[in-house]
């Protein structure tokens, strides 16, 4: 998501990308000098410990990064009165609710890393600045380490995969909460009269792609995609076979929620802004990655 929004945020003002060298989340002085030499207006973080099975025997560093970093970079913005956007996950529910959970509903993480994510979110609203959270869900994108280049990797080494069919929730590609997050900032902006900088509202906001669906029914679109059947396009080998299966027999370290879908009503209802069906912008993603 970083490397999308490094991209997508440019034409706002100047973006500073500092990498784990230059600002390690892991220590709080590194935090503080990083911040103080760059001075900006608006800080986006999109950094987190994000190894969901290794946080459960990796707490203090998970909870560093995603519970207390947080905090410390809040502080600073407050210190320059500059803003802040943060991201959290779906992982902050435990997943009993038999609907789409709503920024109202009370969380209750079942991993260490959800937690640390909770925490997170608890430490920006503390400090008392503007702030916009942004809750996501099952993000993937050309680039890093996702799910959908897992499958694509996969897809090629072996001849069957067994998928998780009893988690629910929404892929989201990291280019469409980039460019979300850039008009949020640019109404923002145009609301409060400046370039970047100020944000206008505060608050959180779940910010995911329409619809919902499964892991296997995620892998079922991407191998459709790739493995389009007959005609001159179609791929030269065949797709691997897939069949569905519960999370019990998928042994992890961290629990998962069973139903992760978030409503994005809020973020509508406050931006006009809704991300569209998790299916169109996997082709979207898929169709980008081709050209590359
Ligand atoms: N991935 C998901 O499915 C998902 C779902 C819901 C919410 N989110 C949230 O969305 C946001 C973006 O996630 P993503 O998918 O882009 O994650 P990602 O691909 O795992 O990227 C995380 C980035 O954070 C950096 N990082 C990790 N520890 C750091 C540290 N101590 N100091 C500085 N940088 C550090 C990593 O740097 P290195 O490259 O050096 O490791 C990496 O560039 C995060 O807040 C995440 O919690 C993600």
């Amino acid at each position: 998501m970083g490397w999308e929004l490094r991209r997508t945020l440019a034409p706002l003002g100047e973006v500073i990308a500092p990498g784990r060298r230059e600002l390690d989340l892991g220590d709080p002085d590194s935090v503080r000098s990083a911040v103080r030499q760059a001075r900006p207006g608006l800080i986006v973080n999109a950094a987190a410990y994000t190894a969901v099975d290794r946080a459960e025997s990796d707490p203090a560093l998970a909870m560093a990064v995603n519970g207390t970093a947080p905090g410390i970079l809040a502080e600073e913005a407050g210190r320059l009165d500059a803003s802040l956007v943060h991201y959290s996950t779906d992982y902050v529910f435990d997943g009993t609710k038999p609907a789409a959970y709503s920024e109202e509903d009370a969380p209750n993480p079942l991993s260490v890393y959800g937690a640390s994510k909770l925490a997170g979110e608890k430490a920006v609203q503390a400090a008392g600045i503007s702030h916009l959270i942004f809750r996501t869900s099952w993000v993937y994108g050309g680039r890093g380490r996702n799910f959908l280049l897992t499958i694509l990797r996969l897809a090629q080494e072996r001849s069957e995969l067994n998928i998780v069919d009893d988690q629910i929730g929404a892929p989201t590609w990291s280019r469409m909460i980039a460019e979300a997050t850039a008009q949020i900032l640019a109404q923002s902006a145009r609301r409060v009269g400046e370039r970047s900088g100020h944000l206008e509202q505060a608050g959180l906001f779940h910010l995911t792609a329409g619809g919902q669906t499964s892991w296997y029914g995620f892998t079922r679109a991407i191998l459709d995609q790739v493995f389009p059947g007959t005609g001159p396009a179609s791929a030269s080998r065949e797709p691997p076979r897939l069949n569905p299966i519960p999370a019990a027999m998928y042994p992890a370290a961290a629990a998962r929620p069973k139903n992760s879908v978030l409503s994005n009503a809020r973020l509508l209802a406050e931006f006009g802004i809704g991300l569209p069906h998790w299916s169109d912008c996997l082709k979207m993603c898929l169709s980008d990655m081709e050209q590359q």
